[in-house]
């Protein structure tokens, strides 16, 4: 926990290679699947995302940020304040009591680098994510980086995320996106939009 508090807190928006200083797609994805504003939707490893503030503004109510850091959580809480609602936790160790019609995960999942950390965080989605509802998941791809902040990572492509999931979650749609950090590198990502699908 300390690694991403420290991370958080030693560093501005610009100085962190993922930070989108312009919209990324997962809006425009959570808009074409989310059509009711009063849907629960979650992003885990949320960080202090202006995809919040996105969601805020476009109408949506019920958004909750999940995250490890609570220095990230109140970067994030002290622009939206209580419009949102806040969990500081591992996802790994995470217990829902709710459920939710989306979870949104970006650059999160690919910090799981082993067999039992992976299969535990299908296990909390499973009972995070509404029947019918969707996981739209971004990673690094095949081509990505394999590190991030100094962390190894696991790259992903359309076809591993899509089987790792399978057959809980269904291939809705997925699409590569090239991510442009502050400073000017790329970082080949793999998204996928996947359907709850038992
Ligand atoms: C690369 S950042 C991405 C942040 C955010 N999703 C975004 O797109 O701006 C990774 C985030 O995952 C969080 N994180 C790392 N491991 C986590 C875990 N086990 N549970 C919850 N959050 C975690 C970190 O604190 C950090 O905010």
């Amino acid at each position: 926990m300390s690694f991403w508090n420290e991370k958080y807190r030693s560093t501005s928006l610009t100085e962190r290679s993922w930070t989108q200083l312009a919209p990324g797609p997962s809006l425009g994805i959570i808009e074409s699947l989310v059509k009711d504003f009063g849907q629960a939707i979650i992003d885990l490893g949320a960080g202090s995302t202006r995809l919040i503030d996105d969601l805020l503004n476009v109408g949506y109510r019920d958004l909750t940020a999940l995250d490890i850091s609570q220095v990230a959580l109140d970067e994030l809480r002290g622009r939206v304040g209580e419009k949102a609602q806040y969990i500081s936790e591992s996802i790994l160790e995470w217990i829902p009591t709710r459920r939710y019609h989306l979870a949104h995960d970006r650059a999160v999942f690919h910090f799981l680098n082993e067999v039992e950390e992976q299969r535990q965080y299908k296990k909390v989605l499973l009972s995070a994510v509404a029947e019918n509802g969707f996981l739209v998941m971004g990673t690094f791809g095949p081509t990505g980086p394999e590190q991030c902040s100094g962390l190894p990572v696991t790259r992903w492509s359309e076809e591993s995320l899509t089987d790792f999931f399978s057959p809980d979650f269904t291939l809705v749609e997925s699409f590569d996106e090239i991510h442009r950090t502050p400073w000017g590198s790329e970082q080949n990502f793999t998204w996928v939009v996947l359907n709850r699908s038992k």
